[in-house]
């Protein structure tokens, strides 16, 4: 199915912000004005570091595409998940952040009640039609305290909004370029993940949905 990507952005009617919980927010088209610049810095992290499937302890690949950014960034392979400051691919360190991803963490971080957010660490994950993430919790940083700041770009997909355990049925919350999620303090441990991505094709990302995943990995 072809989706119509941003149809609904800038209606009226769709409240800026929507409340996820206590300390969880959807801000609605929050990067939009960005988008471009962080697009561009999506292409230069991945000339430096190049797009992979990462493997899952259990052997398999993941079905998202990822390269990453920051001081550190997460890993996965059969030896488990974790942060690393180097990219295992290329044995070189992680790009540094570029410097649109830290003003758009911190800005949408203190929209959401986070002040004094600093990221160490950016996961960029891109989603093909078809791709999906299946329900997790995001635990293996060690800094509890900080949000996490997840910046959506390109096609919109159907974000599954959890609750603290596997077994509350999550809410479904569309999610369109420009978008940002913003998740910390009592929800910092919420489950969530995303639906299957629709084909489409978007003017700033063509085939692909792009999403930014900004958290604070060490104390
Ligand atoms: C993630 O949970 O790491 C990514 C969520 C998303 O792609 O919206
Ligand atoms: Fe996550």
């Amino acid at each position: 199915m072809h989706t119509a990507p941003d149809l609904f952005a800038d209606d009226p009617a769709r409240p800026a912000a929507l409340s996820l919980g206590p300390q969880a927010v959807l801000l609605r088209g929050f990067a939009l004005a960005q988008a471009a610049a962080l697009l561009e810095g999506v292409h230069a992290v991945a000339q430096q570091a190049p797009w992979r499937r990462m493997a899952t302890p259990s052997g398999h690949a993941l079905s998202v595409a990822t390269t990453g950014c920051g001081p550190l960034s997460w890993v996965s392979d059969r030896r488990g998940y974790r942060y690393e400051a180097h990219d295992p691919l290329t044995g070189r360190p992680w790009p540094a952040l570029p410097p649109a991803f830290l003003a758009m963490a911190q800005a949408a971080a203190l929209q959401a009640g986070f002040a004094h957010f600093v990221p160490d660490a950016c996961l960029v994950n891109r989603y093909a039609p078809g791709t999906r993430l299946s329900l997790h919790q995001d635990r293996d940083e060690q800094d509890m305290d900080a949000p996490i700041v997840s910046v959506s770009l390109g096609l919109p997909a159907v974000f599954l909004w959890g609750g603290a355990t596997r077994a509350e049925r999550p809410e479904r919350v569309l999610l369109h370029h420009g978008d940002v999620v913003v998740w910390g303090g009592v929800d910092r441990l919420r489950f969530h993940g995303v639906l299957p991505v629709e084909a489409g094709e978007h003017p700033a990302t063509g085939p692909w949905r792009i999403n930014l995943t900004l958290r604070k990995a060490r104390y």
